[in-house]
């Protein structure tokens, strides 16, 4: 079925000037990978968003990966984890052997907080995972302070929220480690794949290079022939005298190129993101059974724009805006321990009303940056109407 408004798997449409940097970028860079595209990529981002030590991955999954590969687990140490929220925020730490333990989320925020994540804590925890879903900075200050009494590794998902801040800090500059996505939904996107992972602690930072490309570092020796004794070393990285095995995670030169183009849009593309949250939001303040989080500042990106429906008709409103108004809304984030990949790894053990409540009843409007005016309010008019007939 097509729709007159579709729930789009493509955030944004490119302009001339980004278009003709990816063309250069295809004609003159040499290599393609791990080039002068990736440097200045690394270091704008860095400068964007205020973080000591960025790196380049070919998306945010793996930048997770290797965040968990960083943590050093062992089985039966605890993460806590928000539960709401996409898979890949959480598998990678699974993978490792660590037992997730799933953390509420504030219903009015659909963020974890200090107060829930601080229930989960053990004497077996060993690290906590932050998610800015739909583009909100979580409150980071108090998680810190509560990570920093307990000891524990900090670990940001702002896959959804580049540009977000709190007091001028942005989003990824808190925790020890933190990962962004520039996936195709994502409000910038470096051709639908790609991702950074930034490091606010300095012990990670020297591995990371060898990590993300299959163990590639230099000799321990001066050749006196560039090509003997090979033309590079392969060696096993190692943190905290422990192996760390290597993988290959690098992002290509004409993505960086556009990365860092795209950076000179972000901060036009969010606002614009956030006015428009405003307004529909504003528009439909009448309806007390439309929910929504209402945030008039730079902490929220309004990557998603989600609501909560509050009389129990959620999936009457989803079909009525689906068959009558031809505007296909989604229902996001399954709560992660209700699927069959954690009920077989027994690990679907929750205690997460807000999280339950939340996910059986949102939904999640067609929000990309590429809606136009026109499209912008027609969805802002069949919302009304949908709701109206409803109250019938
Ligand atoms: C919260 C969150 N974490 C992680 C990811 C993974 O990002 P990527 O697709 O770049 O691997 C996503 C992407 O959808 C996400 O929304």
């Amino acid at each position: 079925m097509t729709y007159k408004i579709p729930f789009s798997g493509r955030a944004i449409d490119y302009t001339e000037d980004e278009i003709q940097t990816v063309v250069t970028a295809m004609k003159t860079a040499d290599p393609l990978t791990q080039g002068k595209y990736l440097k200045e990529f690394e270091q704008k981002f860095a400068e964007y968003i205020g973080s000591p030590k960025c790196f380049a991955m070919c998306n945010a999954t793996a930048a997770l990966e290797i965040c968990a590969q960083l943590g050093q687990f062992k089985p039966g140490d605890e993460v806590v984890v928000p539960a709401h929220t996409f898979t890949s925020s959480v598998y990678p730490f699974v993978k490792k052997g660590v037992t997730p333990v799933w953390a509420d989320i504030d219903l009015k925020t659909r963020v974890v907080t200090a107060e829930t994540i601080e229930r989960c804590l053990s004497p077996k925890t060993k690290a906590i995972i932050v998610v800015h879903l739909y583009g909100y900075v979580a409150d980071m200050p108090s998680i810190m302070a509560l990570a920093k009494k307990h000891n524990l590794l900090v670990i940001e998902d702002a896959a959804q929220s580049i540009g977000g801040s709190i007091n001028g800090k942005q989003s990824g500059t808190f925790a020890d480690l933190a990962v962004f996505s520039l996936h195709s939904h994502k409000n910038i996107t470096t051709l639908g794949e790609g991702g950074v992972l930034a490091v606010n602690n300095e012990k990670f930072v020297n591995i990371i290079p060898q990590l993300r490309h299959n163990g590639h570092c230099a000799f321990s020796f001066e050749r006196q022939d560039y090509w003997i004794p090979a033309m590079g070393n392969v060696d096993m990285p190692q943190l905290n005298g422990e192996p760390v095995w290597p993988n290959n995670y690098c992002l290509g030169e004409v993505e960086c190129a556009l990365g860092t183009k795209l950076l000179q849009r972000l901060d036009p593309i969010n606002a614009q993101k956030r006015r428009r949250a405003i307004s529909l939001i504003d528009a439909l303040k009448s309806y007390s059974e439309l929910e929504f989080h209402r945030e008039d500042s730079v902490r929220h990106n309004y990557h998603l724009l989600a609501g909560r429906i509050t009389h129990g008709k959620r999936d009457d409103f989803i079909r009525k805006m689906a068959t009558e108004k031809s505007v296909q809304c989604v229902v996001q984030y399954y709560p992660l321990y209700r699927y069959d990949f954690y009920k077989k790894l027994k690990l679907d053990k929750a205690n997460c009303p807000n999280t339950d409540l939340f996910f059986d009843n949102m939904v999640s409007f067609p929000f990309q940056h590429r809606l136009t005016d026109q499209e912008f309010l027609y969805l802002q008019e069949a919302i009304k109407d949908v709701l109206n007939e409803l109250r019938k």
